[in-house]
């Protein structure tokens, strides 16, 4: 099971100012947080409230129908390209960096055990499209074009180019070249789909993008590739378990979103930095920094009321950032609270040979990285605390499917105990939603003309 160890936020620590009495906090928030936890478990089946995300790690159903497509198209394809952004992409992007080989598409297919290379476009950036076109053959390439709007302009024109190609290069074969992951019943990518005959796989109603790396939105690309989904869902499936006790004493995700929700609003720390020890766990910090911020940002609470509300999130990479980010965070403002994600046992030990042995690197020696990055993590951590700054450890045994799903989805229950708390909705994201009028606006999409009119007056007077 994952560790969570929040004593460097209690003033016993760090001191009364900055830090939070945490045990007498459990205890006073004992029965909101249980009555909280009660009412997600009693929501979650019911229909337009976006908890279905809850139930992703017991779908069977779409685990067979991934499992049996993913062998079907084994030994067809050199690469996989995911086209998608958001909620879309980077929980695949996260765990894919985390779980296979470090450098995957590197690797010769061998070393892969014949899986695929795996590529991510989740930007429309001209000249990185055009660079990865320029090396994918894409006759033996299986695109997997992700929206559950299906209507996303990001992912449609990327779609629209690529097909376009495909189409050219492939002729009518191209259609086993894609497959698709939409809405069941909505949206321009689900008709497009059907019209076309694209094998489609579905993102569940009622689970919001970012919440969906568990639906075949993940699982897809994930058993691609060859990664255990069975090993990712039992770990979702028992991380879902441990967290339906009430008990905020025995609740992980609980504590850490109340030690969060209280050091923001009673101590000003509204920057929540996700620090992974690990830079297999690097996108990790990506995937968490979406969901934080899209979740918890907000104008309103629930009964209308203007609270502008969201802790900042930021990604660091340890031991990468200590030689960036940490002097201000011991020394520049006190409002952070610092993630630290730490890995007990890495796969692999890596020795420091015994050289230099008589100059000042010689205490190197003999000793191992892996001594070295959890030794500095403890470092930073204590440094953190001598200057009074909160900070946070989860730690995990090992990097694997299991533990990884755990982390993923305590972060979800996490963010929704906090929107909760906070008395907001975590699963809209209205904010996103101007400059996407705005875009349909500027590249003449019907229905948009006035808007267009308005926006470039706006634009001449900026
Ligand atoms: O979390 C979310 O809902 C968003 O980040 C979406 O995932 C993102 O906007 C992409 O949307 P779609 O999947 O509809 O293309």
């Amino acid at each position: 099971m994952l560790r969570l160890d929040y004593r460097n936020a209690s003033s016993g620590i760090i001191g009364n100012e900055h830090g939070l009495e945490i045990e007498k906090e459990f205890e006073n928030h004992k029965e909101r947080i249980s009555s909280i936890i009660s009412d997600l478990n009693k929501r979650k089946d019911k229909p337009g409230q976006w908890l279905q995300w809850m139930n992703l790690g017991y779908s069977e159903e779409t685990i067979w129908y991934v499992k049996e497509y993913a062998s079907l198209v084994k030994d067809r394809f050199e690469n996989i390209l995911v086209l998608g952004i958001g909620g879309s992409a980077l929980g695949g992007i996260a765990l894919t960096e985390a779980l296979l080989k470090p450098y995957w598409n590197l690797l010769d297919s061998e070393q892969r055990n014949n899986f695929p290379r795996i590529f991510f476009l989740d930007n429309i950036d001209p000249d990185q499209i055009a660079g990865l076109l320029e090396i994918l053959d894409l006759q033996k390439t299986l695109v997997n074009v992700i929206t559950k709007s299906g209507s996303t302009a990001e992912t449609m024109s990327q779609y629209m180019i690529v097909k376009d190609i495909m189409e050219r290069e492939l002729g009518d074969n191209y259609r086993r070249n894609i497959v698709a992951t939409t809405d069941k019943n909505m949206g321009i990518l689900r008709q497009l789909a059907d019209q076309e005959g694209y094998k489609t796989f579905i993102v569940p109603d009622d689970v919001g993008g970012r919440f969906s790396v568990f639906s075949a939105v993940g699982l897809l690309p994930f058993a691609l590739v060859g990664l255990d989904i069975d090993e990712i869902t039992n770990g979702v499936k028992d991380m879902d378990l441990a967290l339906k006790n009430t008990d905020v004493f025995e609740n992980i995700a609980a504590q850490n979103a109340l030690i969060h929700y209280l050091l923001d609003t009673q101590k000003g720390k509204n920057i929540s930095v996700m620090m992974p020890y690990s830079s297999r766990l690097k996108y990790i910090a990506d995937w968490y920094v979406q969901l934080w911020a899209e979740s918890l940002g907000k104008e309103t609470d629930r009964n209308g009321e203007k609270i502008n509300c969201g802790p900042t999130p930021v990604k660091a990479l340890g031991a990468t950032d200590q030689h960036s980010q940490i002097q201000l965070y011991n020394e520049g403002p006190n409002d952070k609270v610092i993630n630290f994600v730490r890995v007990e046992e890495f796969d692999n030990k890596v020795e420091i040979p015994k050289i230099f042995e008589y100059t000042g690197i010689g205490y190197l020696g003999g000793k191992t990285i892996n001594d070295l990055i959890n030794a500095e993590a403890d470092a930073t951590k204590v440094a953190l605390s001598d200057f009074q700054r909160p900070n946070i450890t989860i730690s995990i045994p090992k990097i694997n499917g299991y533990y990884i799903a755990q982390l993923l989805y305590m972060f979800e229950v996490q963010t929704a105990i906090a929107g909760e708390l906070y008395n907001i909705d975590a699963f809209n994201q209205p904010g996103v939603e101007q400059a996407k009028n705005y875009t349909y606006a500027l590249m003449g999409r019907a229905g948009y003309e006035d808007s267009a009119q308005t926006l470039k007056e706006k634009m001449a007077i900026i």
